[in-house]
């Protein structure tokens, strides 16, 4: 299914961000600095495509709706958490440790489409939709327009 690895290619782009800066030095601030601005961008222009697109088909099925509906949850609290991280000062002692928090929230919602939703929706998603999903998808990451 083409949308499955458009959308886990974007995933993997977010775990890569998420285990650099995971694995950064205190005195790495411009690289943290970086790619936490890159990784914001990321997640709001894919969770933006997501709702928009591959999140609203799937909620015409009475079956993936529990899934998609706690899927969005996790996207709200994601939102919420982005704030915190960029509250603080990347060369404070308690930068990563709050940026593993919403690494974690992050890394527990990809597992779970990756998972969960991809392997309940991959029959009800027919040739023509996962077409026109992939490039429904792709404008609205790019109309969501995040500026960093
Ligand atoms: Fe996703
Ligand atoms: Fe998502």
């Amino acid at each position: 299914m083409q949308i499955f690895e458009t959308l886990k290619k974007d995933h993997k782009k977010v775990l890569d961000l998420l285990e650099k800066m995971e694995n950064s030095s205190q005195r790495a601030s411009k690289s943290r600095h970086d790619n936490f601005l890159t990784l914001k961008k990321e997640l709001l222009e894919h969770m933006h495509g997501e709702e928009s697109t591959f999140y609203q088909f799937l909620l015409e099925h009475d079956d993936m709706k529990d899934l998609v509906y706690e899927a969005l949850e996790e996207h709200r609290t994601v939102r919420l958490a982005l704030p915190d991280v960029e509250a603080k000062d990347v060369t404070d002692e308690q930068w990563k440790p709050i940026l593993s928090v919403i690494g974690e929230m992050i890394k527990h919602h990809i597992n779970e489409e990756e998972k969960e939703i991809f392997k309940m929706c991959k029959n009800i998603i027919k040739r023509e939709d996962d077409e026109r999903l992939v490039s429904e998808f792709q404008s609205a990451k790019q109309e969501a327009q995040v500026s960093v």
